[in-house]
């Protein structure tokens, strides 16, 4: 217990502005706060002794699991010996040059350079600033545009936001900005014509795709980005078919492909990166959450070699390249990632999301699936998704007022065990951290079968 609980709860309410939480309730004191006080293995523990199986990892991110003395210690020795240097005009570190040539080795074929930056939501913007010098580099002004996809989540910036394909980041903010835009979601389960195989559907997506480059124009098209599985967006493993579809389009077009892979990067989904999973080639790939399991804030853009080599021209014509964060390749961070890439192999994560996460998945299925209100059990990896409708037969959703998502998503909360309710459409989210266990995923599911039962009967 921590005895200065009031004290801060009351400092929370008056001074701390919050991420995604609603300001006025927060404010008033309508809502819970929850102090985590600390964490060990997938149980964390808040100021009232409450422990919580994190069936979510933080936000996807807390990879190997807390308490990992082996990164604790690596950021400690680094926080002693060298806190801080830029990486500006060509200075490294010991940390950031050897993770780079760490990630570079379990990157994808045909990736060459990683630029650092603090969070996946920046490492987009870079992404998307490298997309507009490529081009101009290449002498093409006007290919610009970059295309993502509805329930499409990126980050929170001006462009990341409007790379996001999610109302709520748009609302008020004055989102999207162009020239982004959107084309359909690869959502199978909420597909319009319910005749359509899932290869129709992709067939579909592709289509809708391309029917979009064309009425804007190829030649004012950029790039394409997209999550191998949509995460934030309701946690949707793409339709058989489906990237290689989408591949083939982009291919057609001459544009680039961005793959997000800031939740699946680093063993999520069974295999170190998700563009080995499905198959993707891309020229940029997103990193961040997993690369040091948010032991400390760490993202990054991984360049292919195409890219690069355009990139260098630019550089040799117009100097520096004129992009640069004060915290790019953060030692301490640096220090961080590599201690986390190198637990990830030796606790065998990779392989355990992949065997663990089928097991929880086939097990969460099972228990759920036939249930009158759960429309779908979903995922891939260490990810899963429950979705709730209130017709199975007719495929009738609830009404986004009765909040049977959050709802459920609490009750699950007051047993133990937390996974999220995505922010659109009524969906129970899980993305445990990789260590989880068979036992782990066994209490995981009893307590959401209770959860469901005790919301919706
Ligand atoms: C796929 C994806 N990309 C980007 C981001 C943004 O990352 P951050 O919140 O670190 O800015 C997120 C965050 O959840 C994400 O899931």
């Amino acid at each position: 217990m921590l005895d200065r609980s009031n004290e801060l709860t009351a400092w929370d309410r008056d001074h701390f502005f919050h991420p995604s939480t609603h300001m006025g309730q927060h404010a008033r004191g309508e809502t819970p706060t929850r102090i985590i006080t600390d964490a060990e293995g997938v149980t964390i523990t808040d100021s009232e002794g409450r422990s919580s199986l994190d069936a979510f990892a933080g936000l996807y991110c807390v990879n190997v699991g807390y308490g990992r003395q082996e990164i604790a210690e690596a950021i400690a020795e680094q926080a002693k010996n060298l806190a801080y240097y830029h990486a500006y005009v060509g200075h490294g570190t010991e940390a950031s040059i050897t993770l780079a040539k760490m990630i570079i080795d379990r990157a994808p074929a045909g990736m060459s350079r990683v630029y650092f930056g603090m969070s996946g939501s920046d490492a987009n913007e870079t992404n998307i600033k490298l997309i507009w010098y490529y081009n101009n580099v290449l002498g093409r002004p006007e290919k610009k545009k970059i295309i993502s996809r509805h329930r499409g989540y990126h980050g929170s910036g001006v462009m990341t936001g409007s790379l996001t394909g999610l109302a709520t980041f748009h609302n008020a903010f004055d989102l999207p900005r162009a020239p982004i835009l959107h084309t359909e979601a690869p959502y199978y389960f909420r597909r319009e014509d319910r005749s359509m195989s899932e290869e129709q559907f992709a067939t579909h997506c592709a289509e809708k795709l391309e029917e979009l480059i064309l009425a804007e124009g190829p030649d004012t098209v950029a790039a394409f980005i997209g999550e191998p599985i949509l995460g934030t967006g309701g946690i949707v493993p793409p339709p058989a078919t489906y990237w290689e579809k989408i591949q083939a389009v982009l291919a057609k077009y001459d544009i680039l492909l961005v793959v997000d892979e800031v939740v699946t990067g680093f063993g999520r989904l069974g295999t170190m990166f998700g563009s080995d999973h499905y198959g993707l080639r891309p020229d940029l790939i997103t990193i961040a959450k997993g690369l040091t399991s948010a032991y400390a804030p760490l993202s990054g853009s991984i360049v292919g070699e195409k890219m690069w080599n355009v990139l260098v021209q630019g550089s040799d014509a117009m100097g520096p390249i004129g992009h640069g964060w004060t915290y790019s390749a953060h030692p301490i961070c640096a220090a961080a990632g590599v201690a986390n890439l190198k637990l990830i192999d030796e606790m065998g994560l990779v392989e355990n999301a992949g065997t663990v996460g089928a097991y929880f998945r086939a097990e969460l299925a099972s228990a759920l699936e036939g249930h009158a209100n759960v429309g779908e059990v979903r995922g891939d990896g260490m990810m899963a998704a429950v979705e709730f409708v209130r017709d199975k037969d007719d495929r009738v959703f609830f009404d986004v007022s009765e909040k049977v998502g959050p709802r459920v998503a609490a009750a699950l909360a007051a047993r133990g065990v937390l996974g999220r309710g995505m922010p659109q459409g009524d969906i129970l989210g899980f993305a445990p951290p990789l260590c989880l266990t068979r036992e782990e995923a066994d209490i995981v599911v009893a307590r959401a079968v209770e959860a469901v039962n005790d919301i919706l009967g």
